[in-house]
């Protein structure tokens, strides 16, 4: 096993507070505008970049294809491939394109793992990955068949660890234990939905899925997990009148909560979202934000508001309201 490139990602990781997501980057936002906030991310220090096989199908005009091929361009082109931390995911693309999802997702078999690594490396213009997730949990493929083709990709050096997207605490927790038992690598990225608010006990919003209780008591017991928390700003809603939250977060708790973040907010002059991103960076279990941006000064903001460090009294106003 390449123990040496894994260590010095685990260790790159750690300290790493902030991921720039690049979900819309070639479909929603052009490729010119994507380029700018790549460039800006860089120069204020960020490294972690995340993107997937599958970004954006959804989006008019989109094959999938899109996301990968802006970052590929961008990091042959600037010649930063060493300095940024690229994290790539298998397994939510439809198969074939245009088929309904997510039942066509492709899925975890170790074929698809395979062959999917090439073509994304293909568009990401390297021979490796520092983390390649699993983007969904596949229940129709034997765990064991997955994490022994993400094992192979590490102990070949192509991949530096293994990360897991959209699955439970329990589903989780089987496949570390499955891991250690066959020295295989294991998952030690998680990354799931996270913001202030959380999604109602009865809310389905399958495939994502949501940080709980039960996840943080699994990543805190367990040690050695980072958790990172994709759609932090809920698409702008928590800043922005043009802009609803999703039905899953009605109720009166993320009622209640909402209006101590904008109390908050009003009095400490400090915009919600950057408190938001505060709140989720410095806490006892920190989640890092997969950051959403499609302008220089949301980027900007963003980047900000992961560098404040919230006043403890602050904190535990947020960490109670309920
Ligand atoms: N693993 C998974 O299954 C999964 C799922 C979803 C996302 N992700 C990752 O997470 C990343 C972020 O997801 P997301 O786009 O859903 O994130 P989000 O935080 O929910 O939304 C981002 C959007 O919020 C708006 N926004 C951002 N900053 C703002 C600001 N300062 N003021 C006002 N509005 C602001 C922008 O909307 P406009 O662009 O419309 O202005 C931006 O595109 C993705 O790029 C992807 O890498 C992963």
């Amino acid at each position: 096993m390449s123990g040496t490139y894994t260590e010095a990602v685990r260790r790159r990781l750690g300290a790493t507070r902030l991921c720039l997501g690049t979900m819309y980057f070639g479909t929603t936002v052009p490729e010119d505008t994507a380029r700018l906030l790549l460039d800006r991310y860089f120069e204020r220090g960020g490294r972690l970049i995340d993107t997937a096989n599958c970004y954006a199908f959804w989006a008019e005009g989109g094959t999938g294809e899109e996301s990968e091929s802006v970052v590929g361009r961008w990091i042959e082109d600037r010649g930063v491939r060493e300095d940024v931390l690229l994290a790539t995911k298998v397994g939510s693309r439809p198969e074939p394109p245009g088929a309904p999802w997510p039942e066509s997702a492709e899925g975890l078999r170790a074929e698809v793992i395979r062959e999917q690594f090439a073509r994304s490396a293909e568009r990401l213009r390297t021979d490796r990955f520092d983390v390649y997730f699993s983007h969904i949990d596949d229940a129709d493929t034997e765990l064991g068949e997955t994490l022994k083709a993400f094992d192979a990709l590490v102990r070949a050096g192509s991949v530096g660890v293994v990360g897991a997207s959209n699955l439970t605490s329990a589903r989780l927790a089987a496949a570390r234990d499955l891991s250690v038992k066959h020295e295989w690598a294991p998952y030690e990225v998680v990354q799931l939905r996270h913001t202030y608010l959380t999604p109602g006990p009865d809310a389905d919003i399958a495939p994502q899925l949501a940080i709980d209780a039960p996840m943080t008591g699994y990543v805190r017991e367990e040690g050695g997990i980072l958790l990172q928390g994709y759609s932090p700003l809920l698409g702008g809603a928590y800043t922005r009148a043009d802009r609803e939250f999703a039905p899953e977060y009605a109720g009166a708790d993320n009622a209640r909560r909402l209006e101590t973040l904008r109390t908050l907010s009003e009095a400490l002059g400090v915009d919600a979202g950057r408190l938001v991103l505060a709140w989720m960076v410095g806490g006892e279990q920190p989640v890092t934000p997969v950051l959403g941006v499609s302008t220089l000064a949301q980027l900007d903001e963003a980047m900000d508001g992961a560098t404040y460090d919230l006043p403890p009294s602050v904190r535990e106003e947020l960490d109670t309201a309920r």
